[in-house]
Parts: C-alpha cells; sequence; structure tokens
C-alpha cells in the first residue's frame, strides 16, 4: 500500500518535472495565484505550477562573455491570498536547502516597503547582483548564501511591496501591526499547506530594520494560536490528506527569530540613534542632548496621539536628522555604500524573469515604494518589545547587526535590550563580550545567554551580510547548530 502511494507520488512529481506543460498551463500573461489550487486539493499541482525555470544562461550581459548556468538551483515562486476579502496577494519566491533536513526561514526586509528580493540578491540569497560581474539586469551565484544551512522564502510584504499586490488597490494596503500580521499569518499556514515538509523540519522567522516589526508581531502571532490550537479553515492536513472545506490544525513548528539590526523598541532606539553619531564626532555634545531631548518629546507626543498624525518622511526624518547629517549613507559609516536598490528593481523586471517567476507582463514591481511608506507614520513609534521578551522566553533568538552601521546601530539595540523584559535579562545585563575570530582578524563581538545570542559583526553595516557575507554564513550555521557563534580555538 505505502510503496504504490510513493510509486504513484513519483510518478506524479516526475511527469510534472519533466512535462512542465503539463502542470505549466498558466498563462504568462497574469499572476500565478496558488491559493485556489491549495482550496481545491491540488498541493502536487500548485507546487509544479510555480517551479521557477531559472533563465537558463545569465551569462548574455556579462563582461568577459562569461557564462554560467543556474539550472541547478531549485525554487518556486507564485502568490499567496492572503486576505480573500480584500484580494490581497503576497509574493514569495522561495529557494528548497539541497540538504533535506533544513528548516525554513522566512525573510522580511524592512523599510517599510522594501522588497525582499533586497535580502535574496544583495544580502543572503543563492543569486547575487554584481554589475561588475554580471552587468545591468543580471545576476549570477552568490558563494556565501544561507540558503543550504536554511530553506528560505522570502516574501514581498506587505501588499505594495515588491511584486505584492491587492486588487483592492489602495484599500488594501495594511498600515497597522495587526492588519500586516493577519496577511503574514495566513501567508504562513498557506505556505505550510504548499510545503507541508516545514511543518516538521520547523521554522525560523528572520528580518532586518524595520522587519523589528513585522517579525516579532509575526512571531507572537504565531505562539499565541500554536498555544490555543486554533484551527484553520482549510483543507490539507498534517500527513498531506486533503478534504476541502474541512477544518484542521495549523502546525505551525516556530524554533527562532533572526533579527539583523532591528528596530523594534522606537522609544529607546531612536534615541540611542544620537551616541554613534556623537562617538564618531559627527555630532557635538550640545547637539547630541538637543536632539535626545526633541526625540523624547516627540516620543511623549506620540502617546498622546499627537505624533501619530505625521507621515513616515516627516518622521524619519526628524529621528535620524536625515537632513542636517553631513554623510554620505546611513548604511554604512565607513564605506558610504547604500544597498543598490535599482539594481534590484533592474533584474526583477527584464520580460524573462517575469516570466521566470509567473508574476504576469503587466504587474508593478516596487523595489522600495516610497509612497506607501509614508503611509507608516503612525505605526513608526510603535513597538514591538513585550512580543520580543515573550519569544525571547520560548524560542531561540539571534540579534546580529554591523558595527559600522548608523541607521541601527549597537548601542541602539542595547538600549532595546536593556528594557526588554524577557526573563534571560538579568544573565544578559552581566554577562561581557566576547571576541569572535581572532586578535589579527576580528570578526565581531558575541554574548550568549541561554537562547539568545547576540553578535556584532566587525566591518559591516545595515545591509550586514552584503558587507561581512563568509562571517554571516559563519553565524548564522552556528546559530542553527549550536546556538550562536564561538571560536574553534581558545581566544587570546
Ligand atoms: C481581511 O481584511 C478585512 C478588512 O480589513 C478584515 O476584516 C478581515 O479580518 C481580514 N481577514 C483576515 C483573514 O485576516
Ligand atoms: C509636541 O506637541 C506639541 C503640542 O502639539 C507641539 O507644540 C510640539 O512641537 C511637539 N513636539 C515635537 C518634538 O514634535
Ligand atoms: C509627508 O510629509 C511630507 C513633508 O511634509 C510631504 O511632502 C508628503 O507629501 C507627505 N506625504 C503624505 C502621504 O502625506
Ligand atoms: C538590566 O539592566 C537595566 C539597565 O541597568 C535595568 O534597567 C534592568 O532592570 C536590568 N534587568 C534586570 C532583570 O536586572
Amino acid at each position: 500500500m505505502t510503496a504504490l502511494l510513493v510509486a504513484a507520488w513519483l510518478a506524479t512529481t516526475l511527469l510534472c518535472a519533466c512535462v512542465a506543460s503539463k502542470c505549466g498551463s498558466g498563462s504568462a500573461q497574469v499572476p500565478l495565484l496558488l491559493t485556489p489550487y491549495l482550496d481545491a486539493c491540488q498541493v502536487e499541482r500548485a507546487r509544479c505550477l510555480s517551479k521557477v525555470e531559472l533563465p537558463a544562461m545569465f551569462g548574455d550581459g556579462a563582461k568577459n562573455g562569461k557564462s554560467q548556468s543556474l539550472a541547478h538551483i531549485e525554487s518556486h515562486a507564485g502568490y499567496l491570498t492572503t486576505n480573500r476579502t480584500l484580494k490581497n496577494h503576497l509574493f514569495f519566491w522561495h529557494f528548497p536547502s539541497p540538504n533535506s533536513q533544513a528548516p525554513l526561514l522566512l525573510w522580511l526586509n524592512g523599510g517599510p516597503a522594501v522588497s525582499s528580493m533586497l535580502g535574496l540578491f544583495w544580502e543572503h540569497g543563492p543569486l547575487e547582483i554584481d554589475k561588475d560581474k554580471y552587468g545591468t539586469g543580471n545576476f549570477g551565484p552568490h558563494q556565501h548564501s544561507w540558503v543550504g544551512p536554511f530553506s528560505v522564502v522570502y516574501v514581498d510584504n506587505p501588499v505594495g511591496t515588491g511584486y505584492s499586490f491587492s486588487e483592492s488597490k489602495e484599500d488594501g494596503y495594511r498600515l497597522t501591526q495587526d492588519e500586516y500580521t493577519d496577511d503574514l499569518y495566513q501567508f504562513v499556514i498557506q505556505f505550510l499547506d504548499l510545503f507541508p515538509e516545514y511543518r516538521d523540519r520547523g521554522l525560523y522567522l528572520g528580518g532586518q530594520s524595520y522587519a523589528g516589526k513585522y517579525v516579532p508581531a509575526l512571531g507572537y502571532r504565531i505562539h499565541k494560536e500554536e498555544a490555543g490550537g486554533k484551527t484553520k479553515i482549510n483543507s490539507i492536513g498534517k500527513n498531506g490528506q486533503c478534504d476541502p472545506g474541512s477544518s484542521h490544525y495549523a502546525g505551525v513548528n516556530l524554533k527562532g527569530v533572526v533579527l539583523g539590526g532591528p528596530y523594534y523598541d522606537p522609544e529607546t532606539e531612536s534615541v540611542a540613534f544620537f551616541d554613534y553619531l556623537y562617538s564618531m564626532g559627527v555630532i557635538s555634545h550640545f547637539d547630541t542632548k538637543r536632539h535626545k531631548a526633541k526625540v523624547k518629546e516627540m516620543y511623549h507626543n506620540f502617546t498622546l496621539g499627537i505624533a501619530a498624525k505625521a507621515n513616515f518622511s516627516t518622521l524619519f526624518t526628524d529621528l535620524v536628522l536625515l537632513n542636517e547629517l553631513p554623510l554620505p549613507s546611513l548604511d554604512n559609516y565607513v564605506t558610504g555604500q547604500d544597498a543598490d536598490y535599482k539594481a534590484v528593481g533592474a533584474v526583477m523586471t527584464t520580460p524573462r524573469m517575469r516570466k521566470a517567476l509567473h508574476v504576469g507582463e503587466h504587474q508593478s514591481f516596487f523595489e522600495s515604494n516610497d509612497e506607501l511608506s509614508e503611509l507608516y507614520g503612525p505605526d513608526v513609534l510603535v513597538s514591538t518589545k513585550l512580543k520580543m521578551a515573550e519569544l525571547m522566553d520560548h524560542y531561540k533568538v539571534l540579534i546580529y547587526n554591523g558595527d559600522y552601521d548608523i541607521v541601527v546601530s549597537s548601542v541602539m539595540i542595547e538600549a532595546a535590550l536593556l528594557t526588554t523584559p524577557w526573563t534571560g535579562q538579568a544573565e544578559y545585563n552581566t554577562t561581557s563580550r566576547k571576541m569572535w575570530g581572532k586578535q589579527q582578524n576580528v570578526k565581531g563581538f558575541y554574548t550568549q545567554t541561554g537562547n539568545f545570542c547576540r553578535v556584532i559583526v566587525h566591518g559591516a553595516g545595515h545591509q550586514t551580510p552584503h558587507d561581512k557575507p563568509a562571517e554571516c554564513l559563519e553565524m548564522i550555521t552556528a546559530f542553527l547548530d549550536r546556538g550562536c557563534v564561538h571560536n574553534s580555538a581558545p581566544e587570546n
């Protein structure tokens, strides 16, 4: 019986893989919406349809006439409908690890309204953009991808970001923590219907910067729903049995949280923002005091409901002196390099990429949607500190940042941690930092207490894995395998 089932499954899978047209009857003109297939119990069909045939060669624009096949990199892309009333559709691009036991990492970039394709192409995906190597609109393989220790799904969030969209246009926007968390939670349970293998292998939630809001809020929602043993109205059970319209336990096996340079507690972080600039000599003591007092007053106004009327760019400009600082970039104090958003847009919108990713011919792509971002004014100062504390009490948590990052500096994260009431706080308070690496080759600094791993990556900015790819791969692998980075040889 079992053997028969396996044979039938193999036959379906092989048929799907070999005769792409058998499942790929979908139109290239419109976005591939996968939720209707899940509703109809057609999981294999949905997986097959979502398969990405990477443009076989990336080399046609490359220098030196070099070209290289990327066909061996397996991936899936498409849309899940996260709100059926509003017809909100979140775009994902999923890269399964070659290691069949690897857990899933769901990755979100911040902004708000920055596409997670930035994380894919600029930080830790298996594909990288590099104009010098491959030319504009092109990409090649990335040697230090986090796809390996993890399977990774990059999700464009919220709707209006990247390729994610709402059929209700502006009415579908998700501007509050509850709203974007609703959409993300729906995404998670449907994604696990599509790839049920991750129910056993486990889920990590990761993101950076403004995802310091998204990730703790989503993690907390999962934590609560799982604790309550909530069922959901949909079809596919833990063992893949399918019964349209029936309810079953969502079974989200949350294991941990990974945050890079997270902005999760605006009250403390926004005040500490000025300490980095002061320590570098960029601003005077007088200005440091003055700006801190002003931010405190802004926050006080916010608690009274006054600042809530401001929009994101106004608040952000006020919070980080954007108009006053004589610096080339806030992302990296030393290199002055900003992430290349334009290059991400260029690579995502070529006709062959649109076809490979099943996004349709006319869907807009926003690598960074400034208009949408401005609507997040009322969300900017909302903290996720208490949700972080709850997650730190129940799951493995890694918080890292680069020591050249000004946007979210080490001292900002420490300021947040000192007021985050998790049960390990007293121990963290009294534990010393250790050097990671050797004096001749400092990779960074770390503290490990209980399930919590705190890493400062030396020589990196806000897009930490872009600046220090090998170190960040080592960091994420060590976090997964043994909880935190470590030195194989004793430190000296
Ligand atoms: C969909 O959006 C509507 C309108 O905001 C909301 O009332 C409803 O709860 C949402 N549904 C889900 C499943 O989140
Ligand atoms: C706080 O609100 C008061 C009253 O509206 C206003 O006068 C003041 O400028 C606000 N302060 C800041 C820093 O925004
Ligand atoms: C946000 O504020 C800026 C500066 O005051 C203004 O130029 C912009 O139009 C505002 N955007 C929205 C969406 O209100
Ligand atoms: C940790 O240190 C901070 C800053 O001194 C303090 O406010 C907090 O109460 C301490 N936490 C514990 C549990 O001792």
